[in-house]
């Protein structure tokens, strides 16, 4: 391994490098054949720009793992970028875990996508996140190869109990996972005469260990029933997907006075996370009036970033996993990344004091 590579490579030495010694010609002519010299040119890229990202750092490094040189000697430069990704990773939250509900009165319009692929990049920036699949059909949990008959999220709701820590699947992506299923649809009639049965889901998660997570995300059935009412009572803020392809303004009107109502009566705490535009079709004919116009409504409370319609985020789901482990280099890991920024803005922002709009 040329020495100078080591050197481009090392976060050690990285803000410190002199611009001269940063991506050296001779590496950036390699660069095509020798993904070792990739990391090297981007490392030196990085440095000069002033910063490292980790993103940037896995997409070039991921190369290496899949040549078949690098991922059988592990280099020692291999080693030291990895070591330099998890170096970067931001430093833990240091807040208490907060309670996300993905809502929206509509099916299909991105609510478990949103939940898993956002939660999936918060998890690449080293946060630990537990999703709650409170939708009978399960999509989350399917997605995520780990179907369920919704039995034990259903008792774990009803049984004041019952320790909810067994029915957590730990998935090899690094996400938590409780998974929904078909049962859950018991839920409505087998708490028809329970007082509370709004607030058992906020019952069973204070049974959870909370520091052991930065945010619990539940995804939401498409009707508003008393599962989402569940998940409203139980949660810190709401984030609510819109569909951006065919978006009627009116039933989201409606859908933020049920929430307000929600609010009033169950959760004076709850506060909005943000409406975040899923699917947007650049091509199509004035996509930003889309913008526009839930900006007009919905103010500061509308992510700034949207996320736009590719195909990848519709594979993932084969794939068992998020899309930026799908596919790191696709329209759609960029978008849902910079969501996950502005999430964690939003969200910080709000805990130190700063104002986010509510609802
Ligand atoms: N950004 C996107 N690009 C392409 N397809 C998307 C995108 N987001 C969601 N979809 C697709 O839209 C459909 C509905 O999304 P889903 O997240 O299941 O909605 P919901 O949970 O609200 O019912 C799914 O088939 C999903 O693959
Ligand atoms: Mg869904």
């Amino acid at each position: 391994m040329p020495e100078m590579l080591a050197f481009a490579a090392s976060p050690a030495f990285l803000p410190s490098l002199p611009k001269s010694a940063i991506a050296p010609r001779a590496a950036r002519e390699r660069s095509h054949a020798d993904p070792v010299a990739r990391i090297a040119v981007f490392a030196g890229n990085a440095a000069k720009a002033g910063k490292i990202s980790v993103d940037g750092f896995a997409s070039v490094w991921e190369p290496c793992l899949a040549s078949k040189q690098h991922r059988s000697t592990r280099s020692p430069l291999t080693l030291r970028v990895l070591e330099a990704m998890e170096a970067r990773l931001p430093e833990p939250r240091g807040l208490a875990v907060q309670n996300i509900a993905v809502v929206n009165s509509k099916g299909g319009v991105g609510k478990t996508t949103t939940t898993i692929c956002l939660a999936g990049a918060l998890v690449d920036i080293g946060r630990r996140v537990l999703l709650v699949d409170l939708d009978p059909q399960a999509s989350a949990s399917v997605w995520l190869g780990a179907p369920s008959d919704g039995s034990e999220l259903l008792e774990i709701l009803l049984e004041r109990d019952r320790d909810p820590i067994p029915t957590i699947r730990r998935l090899p992506m690094g996400l938590d996972l409780i998974p929904g299923g078909l049962l859950l649809t018991q839920f409505e009639a087998q708490t028809a005469q329970r007082p509370a049965r709004d607030s058992l889901l906020r019952q069973a998660l204070k049974r959870l260990p909370a520091e052991r997570w930065d945010y619990i995300f539940v995804d939401t059935p498409g009707s508003f029933g008393i599962l989402a009412l569940n998940a409203l009572a139980a949660a810190d803020y709401f984030l609510i997907p819109v569909e951006a392809a065919t978006l009627s303004i009116e039933p989201l009107v409606t859908l933020f006075q049920t929430i307000e109502e929600t609010r009033d009566a169950l959760n004076p705490a709850l506060k909005c996370a943000g409406v975040l535009a899923c699917r947007l079709k650049l091509g199509a004919r004035n996509p930003f009036q889309i913008m526009d116009l839930l900006q007009e409504h919905f103010g500061d409370c509308l992510f700034r970033h949207y996320v736009r319609h590719n195909v990848n985020v519709a594979e993932a789901p084969a794939h068992n996993t998020y899309i930026a482990a799908y596919m790191r280099t696709s329209i759609g890991a960029a978008d849902h990344r910079r969501v996950a920024e502005e999430f964690e803005m939003r969200v910080a922002a709000d805990s130190t004091g700063r104002k986010v709009a509510n609802a």
